[in-house]
């Protein structure tokens, strides 16, 4: 089951890759993840990708293709994937059917209003990458991660000005991929302003189920 997760910066992408890929036994490609971990390490892929994560702006899609592509060809991979931010532009989407079949693409569409309240209170584990929200899905003590007890701390791409340009760049550059995966009857739009169990039902449903808005 290959399924790819699309939709705006904060949105809960994350989130619902993480439950269904515990409930299918497949792994979860994060492609901001990979890039953080990149840069954490310090590594050829993170000095250069640092500075457009930085600032919000989308990494070279050449850069971000080839680390897709390793995970992607990798074991762990050969039952299926969620991709979860990824593919970004056009052009990435193509680079994706070059080596990978898609079979669903779960669209998670929610209000500005909502994507903002859940970026501005997201709280990140700095050791075992868990994603807390202070408000909606605070861990058991303020601060602290409930899986490992390190501590929780803001993404540097979290900051107002830096949200802003994020939420930009998808409207101009990633959200015409809600039309082309439409076009190719893969997308199932997911209402994502529902809780966490909520949402990941409807995406069962999608994934189990079928395309239902065909
Ligand atoms: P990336 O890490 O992919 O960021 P993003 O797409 O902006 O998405 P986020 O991780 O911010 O949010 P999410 O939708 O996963 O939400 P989450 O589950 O955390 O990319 C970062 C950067 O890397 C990019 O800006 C770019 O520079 C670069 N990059 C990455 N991929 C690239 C590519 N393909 N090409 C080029 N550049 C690339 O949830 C958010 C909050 O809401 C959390 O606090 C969570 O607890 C809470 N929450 C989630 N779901 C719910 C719910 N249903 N109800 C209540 N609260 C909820």
């Amino acid at each position: 089951m290959n399924v790819v997760l699309l939709g705006a910066p904060g949105v809960g992408k994350g989130t619902v890759a993480k439950r269904l890929s515990e409930r299918y036994g497949i792994p979860h490609i994060s492609t901001g993840d990979l890039l953080r971990s990149a840069i954490d390490r310090a590594t050829p892929v993170g000095l250069k990708a640092k500075s457009f994560v930085d600032s919000g702006r989308l990494v070279p899609d050449e850069i971000v293709t080839e680390l897709v592509e390793t995970n992607l060809r990798s074991p762990s991979a050969s039952k299926g994937f969620l991709l979860d931010g990824y593919p970004r532009t056009v052009v990435q989407a193509d680079a994706l059917a070059s080596f990978s079949s898609v079979d669903r693409v779960l669209n998670l569409v929610a209000p500005k209003k909502v994507i903002l309240e859940r970026l501005s209170g997201r709280r990140t584990c700095r050791k075992c990458g868990v994603v807390y929200h202070v408000k909606n899905i605070p861990p058991r003590k303020a601060g602290v991660c409930d899986s490992c007890g390190s501590g929780l701390y803001q993404r540097s791409d979290e900051s107002p000005e830096v949200v802003m340009e994020r939420l930009s760049v998808y409207e101009n550059e990633t959200s015409p991929l809600v039309d082309f995966y439409r076009n190719e009857g893969l997308l199932v739009d997911v209402d994502a302003t529902l809780d966490v169990a909520g949402v990941v039902r409807q995406c069962v449903a999608a994934v189990e189920e079928g395309v239902s808005d065909e």
